[in-house]
């Protein structure tokens, strides 16, 4: 058993999903979460300042004292997951891709969608570790860039976010020709409602929901499952933003949390 909390980040809100399926697969795991909303979003960013922003917050959450960190982003996942390992060996530190492209292939997938950021598309990270696993498999992805800040802004269910999804998802779906389709960033399953509504046959994969249960499997094969914890959640923010306020209250309504700001040192 360890009681110690689970450290989760993100560059915003979008992270926020992945604790959500915490607390649903785990309920005895505490959090403490950090969500960049001051730096967000990082999928437009070089690989050199999102392993930079990544360090910063990972150095904190080890700091905090915490058994395990999640990388609930798959740009950060993509660009810095192993220069973060490297600098800490002995914390379990899971990203969201592996476990998301281990879910497809053992599903049988052939061809495959993958929507994300500019930075995740561009590092072709998925079309890599999809063919790593089955050779055989046709992938196609689509960075659409513009999601990300209207879910921050707290445009996610309007007729803007239809627009916009479907202003990068029509040809695509069309001329990829795939069933199944890879939510590659946590701020996607958000849209995943319009997404159904507008691709009603598509298969969707979460890369946020996947994660944790690779968190789920390394915690209970090290014995590190929490149990009667009386840690209360914590989350923090770069930018006390309403939209990050309202989407904790909506989605850990039933739990006992408090929100900070916090800005990390340049
Ligand atoms: N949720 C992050 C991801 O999964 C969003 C990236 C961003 O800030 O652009 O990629």
């Amino acid at each position: 058993m360890d009681n110690r909390p689970i450290g989760v980040f993100d560059s915003g809100l979008g992270g926020l999903t992945s604790v959500h399926e915490l607390h649903r697969q785990l309920p005895e795991e505490k959090v403490i979460y950090y969500g960049d909303t001051a730096r967000t979003p990082y999928g437009s960013k070089s690989p050199e300042t999102i392993i930079k922003f990544a360090t910063q917050i990972v150095d904190y959450l080890v700091a905090r004292n915490t058994k395990m960190i999640l990388i609930a982003c798959n740009t950060v996942t993509a660009l810095a997951l192993d220069s973060l390992r490297e600098r800490y060996p002995a914390i379990p530190i899971i990203g969201v891709i592996e476990p998301t492209v281990r879910k497809v292939v053992s599903e049988g997938c052939s061809n495959v969608g993958v929507i994300a950021t500019k930075a995740t598309i561009g590092s072709d990270v998925y079309g890599r570790e999809l063919r790593r696993m089955d050779p055989d498999i046709k992938v196609c992805s689509a960075a659409c860039p513009a999601i990300v800040p209207l879910v921050e802004e707290g445009l996610t269910d309007t007729d803007i976010m239809e627009l916009t999804v479907k202003h990068y998802m029509d040809d695509f779906v069309r001329e990829g020709g795939f069933s199944d389709l890879i939510l590659g960033c946590t701020h996607y399953p958000l849209v995943a409602g319009h997404l159904r509504k507008l691709y009603p046959d598509l298969r969707l994969y979460s890369s946020s929901a996947e994660v944790v249960s690779e968190a789920r499997r390394i915690l209970t094969e090290n014995d590190m499952l929490a149990s009667g914890s009386e840690f209360t959640d914590r989350y923090y923010a770069s930018d006390m933003s309403d939209n990050f306020i309202a989407m904790t209250d909506m989605l850990f309504r039933d739990t006992d949390f408090k929100i900070h700001l916090l800005k990390l040192e340049e």
